[in-house]
Order: C-alpha cells, then structure tokens, then sequence
C-alpha cells in the first residue's frame, strides 16, 4: 500500500509470497501455527512496509535512519543535498517542503527540474529507506536514472529495495510512462541484482565522471 501522511499499523496477513514478493527473509518474521493444526496451514506475521510522503512528523524518526547512514554518506533515494539543514525543525521542514514541491510540475519546473515523487519506506514508526520517481527525461535524469532508492544499513538484504521498487513501477505506470531507466555504479551488485529482479535490461556499461556505470531499462 502506498500511504500518505497518516499512522502506520501492523497487519496479520497470511504469507503468499505476495508482500515481498517471495518469502520473507526478515529474522523478526516469525510463524504461527493455526488452532486447526497442519491443515489449516501457518500464519506468518509480518511487519508491514508503506511508502509514505515525506512528512515532518518523522523527525525523529528520518534523524535516527540518517545518522545511521553516516556522516558524509550518499543516501540514495531521499533527495538530499549536502547545504540542507535536516538536523533543526526548521530546516526539516524546508527540506520536507521542497521534496513534496517537487510532484508538482509547476513548481519543478520553477526550480528547473523534472516533477520528482519521494516516498520513504516505513515499517510501524521507523524510516527504513527511501525512492525516488522522476517523471520525464532530461539530462539529470539521463545521468542518474528515473528511479533512485536507498534503504538503511540495519534494515538490507531483506527485500525491502525489491518491494518498494516493484511499488513504484506500478506509480511510474500510472504516469503513463512506457519504460524506466535506472543507473548504478558497476561494482553495485545489490543494487544491480534488485533492479535485475525487476526484469532490468542491461545496456552496455557506460563510463561515466563517478566511474563505469550499469545503466537497465525496465519496460512497464
Ligand atoms: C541497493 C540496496 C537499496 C538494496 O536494498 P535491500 O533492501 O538490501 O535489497 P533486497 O533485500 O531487496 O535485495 C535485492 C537483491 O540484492 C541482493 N543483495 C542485497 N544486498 C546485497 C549485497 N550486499 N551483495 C550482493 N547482493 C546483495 C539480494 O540477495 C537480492 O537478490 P536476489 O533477489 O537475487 O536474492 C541497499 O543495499 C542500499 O541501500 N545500498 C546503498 C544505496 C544504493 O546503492 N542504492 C542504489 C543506488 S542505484
């Protein structure tokens, strides 16, 4: 489910393969067996990811996700620039504001950008990562790919970057865009290998300032 600015709940739902998509690899999953025995199967709980709006009600929150990240570390996905001023209430909110003035194609374009959607990935009240969506081509986009994403180091290798970029390809469709492009560095094999499991299609390695880089298009 892809939310707004409202409470996150958890959620019993019965394991399919479907909320991951594929089981999940989350040590705090745990299984319950039903009152009917074996028959009536097993019941995985889970914890529920959302993508969110950027909000500043998750202050704290995004504090805790970014000093994990580390200082001077690039967190993908979340729009950050060095110059903003995350840390005081203020400047949060400055940054929040801007993130969401971004979906507008007005204002984008007020700021000589292509209208670019945030979301983060949230679990209960915790910020696990971050994606990006920017709508159209332009070079920024041709450079750094239409989809970007980051999740906290705490919270990988648990299909949360593979759940949340199979959630915005169905927003890309909805904006009618026929295929994606997503770029990573060459030795980035997590990221390549979750944009591979997303049916990327590998153009040939491009050199680029930051070094060789794997560009995939996804067809939607
Ligand atoms: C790339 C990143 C978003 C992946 O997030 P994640 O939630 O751990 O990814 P998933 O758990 O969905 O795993 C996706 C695939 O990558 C593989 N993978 C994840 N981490 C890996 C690693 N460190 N080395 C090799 N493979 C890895 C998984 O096994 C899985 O492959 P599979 O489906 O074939 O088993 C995360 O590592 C990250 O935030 N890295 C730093 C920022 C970044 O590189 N962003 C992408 C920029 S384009």
């Amino acid at each position: 489910m892809i939310a707004g600015d409202r409470d996150v709940a958890h959620l019993d739902i019965i394991s399919d393969e479907s909320t991951y998509g594929r089981s999940c690899r989350d040590p705090r999953c745990h299984v319950e067996t039903s009152a009917g025995g074996a028959s009536s199967g097993s019941r995985y709980l889970l914890p529920v990811p959302e993508l969110i709006a950027p909000t500043v009600r998750f202050h704290a929150e995004w504090l805790a996700t970014h000093v994990e990240w580390g200082p001077g570390a690039h967190e993908d996905g979340f729009g950050l620039s060095p110059s903003d001023d995350v840390a005081s209430p203020i400047g949060f909110t400055a940054w929040v504001r801007r993130l969401l003035d971004q979906s507008d194609p007005a204002k984008a374009s007020a700021m000589g950008r292509v209208p670019c959607n945030y979301w983060w990935i949230v679990e209960d009240t915790q910020v696990l990562g971050g994606i990006a969506l920017r709508h159209g081509l332009n070079e920024t986009v041709e450079q750094l790919g239409h989809i970007g994403f980051g999740i906290r180091p705490s919270a990988r290798r648990r299909g949360l970057a593979t759940w949340a970029l199979g959630r915005v390809l169905d927003e890309a469709r909805a904006l009618d865009l026929d295929r994606v492009l997503l770029v990573c560095e060459e030795n980035n094999a997590a990221s390549a290998k979750t944009i591979q499991r997303l049916s990327g299609i590998l153009e040939p390695v491009r050199e680029t300032e930051q070094g060789p880089a794997r560009r995939y298009w996804i067809t939607l």
